[in-house]
């Protein structure tokens, strides 16, 4: 599969891990390409289950509104499942595993 779109990183902290991704793909489907599993369940940003922070960068969303509050947009808090990076970006997924 050849991946589209403009390459960033990503860290995924506290971890350190660093993988690039493509604006063309939600930050959760990139990570799982590099090998990164992060916590998921709906995958279509309504259960939460992926919800963590962004603690640098920009990201957008290609779906009306994804299921987060203003406030809690306002603090950081993004859906990786449904995110696209829209900078270089690292995000707090304590519970982040490697894959394989
Ligand atoms: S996996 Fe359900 S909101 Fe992201």
């Amino acid at each position: 599969m050849s991946i589209t779109g403009r390459m960033l990183r990503a860290v995924i902290a506290p971890h350190g891990w660093e993988c690039e991704v493509s604006d063309a793909m939600p930050l959760l489907e990139a990570a799982s390409l590099s090998g990164i599993k992060l916590p998921s369940s709906c995958r279509n940003g309504t259960c939460r289950a992926c919800m963590c922070r962004l603690d640098s960068g920009q990201v957008s969303y290609r779906i009306e509104w994804p299921g987060l509050t203003r406030e809690e947009k306002a603090e950081g808090w993004i859906l990786p499942c449904v995110a696209h990076p829209e900078a270089d970006v690292v995000i707090d997924v304590p519970l982040a595993a490697k894959l394989g």
